[in-house]
């Protein structure tokens, strides 16, 4: 029985590694690469020590025969030669390698040193969501946005993280390990994808009531794709192009949304909550807790107390269900 308990385990935490999006053991890009490596030669060498162990233990049981009497120390002083080199020697050349190993993986990784190269994006997190400030080029060229990190696809690229309140931390399985995001202690990750695709990531520490509702996904795509699409969040929000968003906007700008959300080209300059000014364009809302659709908008402005308990999204109770409609309708044309 406990053999068939033992093997179902080992079934079970196997299958575990084999897929998903968050799989560390699946790496995507460099870093994660040399992580993982490191991890499967650490569980090789702690397998083998374990199994060598048993065997021995498995040896000693099998072998015994006899009384106390028959067994009675010939040599006192003796054994110690196998105490030295079982109990010190090998455990320190093994603890060594890894040590060594260990120190070798983290050295591939770029240093905090204070004066670090211009980072290309600064993350900060919030309770509970994630600020993105692309900082490539000139400041006319500096945007905002949240919840959503675009990466050329097969380029590194230097992420400064920081935190506006707590600690949290910045965990792209796929593509790095964790990076805590201290408060006034920037710290440094360099993020690199192999292939475009979307990654997907969560905060890593416990930041408060939300803390698992704090996701993130890193796009990464062809650099053309990707220039095209830094072009495209410079620009200004998208003009209401019909009357039902034209009044959404107006919505927007009287009720208490833009106290707290910027959108770009118009008077919302609050930045309590993410930047909105291409929020059409994002796959989810709420840090990435529900898909972005026209439903979960609704529901998000008017139950986010009830869908997030805790955030600083407030429940906006003060429109009434048309006006939710063309709020929602000019929230969903800000590509
Ligand atoms: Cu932020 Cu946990």
């Amino acid at each position: 029985m406990p053999l068939r308990i033992l093997l179902l385990t080992v079934l079970l935490v196997l299958s575990a590694a084999c897929g998903g999006p968050q799989n560390m053991l699946g790496p995507a890009g460099p870093a994660a690469r040399d992580i993982s490596t490191l991890s499967w030669i650490v569980l090789g060498i702690f397998s083998a020590v374990a199994l060598i162990m048993w065997a021995l233990l498995g040896w000693t049981a099998l072998r015994r025969h006899g009384s106390l009497s028959e067994h009675e120390p010939v040599d006192v002083g003796g054994g110690q030669d196998w105490i030295l080199t079982g109990g010190f020697l090998i455990p320190f050349a093994i603890l060594a390698t890894v040590f060594i190993l260990g120190l070798r993986t983290m050295m591939a990784f770029p240093m905090k040193d204070g004066k670090h190269n211009h980072p290309d994006i600064r993350v900060t997190g919030h309770q509970w969501w994630w600020e993105v400030q692309y900082l490539d080029g000139n400041v006319d060229r500096h945007f905002m946005t949240a919840n959503e990190v675009h990466i050329p696809a097969g380029r590194p690229i230097d992420i400064e993280l920081d935190s506006a309140d707590v600690i949290h931390s910045f965990w792209v399985p796929k593509l790095h390990g964790k990076e805590d995001l201290v408060p006034g202690q920037p710290s440094l990750i360099r993020i690199e994808a192999n292939q475009p695709g979307t990654y997907s990531g969560q905060c890593a520490e416990f930041c408060g009531a939300q803390h698992a509702h704090m996701m993130l996904v890193v796009i990464a795509q062809p650099e053309s794709e990707y220039q095209a699409w830094m072009a495209g969040q410079i620009d200004s929000s998208a003009q209401p192009v019909n009357g039902e968003q034209a009044l959404g906007q107006q919505i927007f700008l009287a009720k208490p949304c833009a106290l707290c959300h910027t959108i770009r080209g118009t008077e919302a300059h609050g930045t309590v909550g993410p930047d909105l000014t291409h929020l059409a364009s994002r796959q989810g809302i709420a840090a990435n807790m529900l898909p972005n659709n026209e439903a979960n908008l609704a529901a998000w402005v008017t139950h986010a107390q009830a869908l997030k308990p805790a955030s600083r999204m407030p429940n906006v109770t003060q429109v009434s269900g048309d006006q939710l409609q063309s709020l929602v309708a000019y929230l969903q044309s800000l590509y």
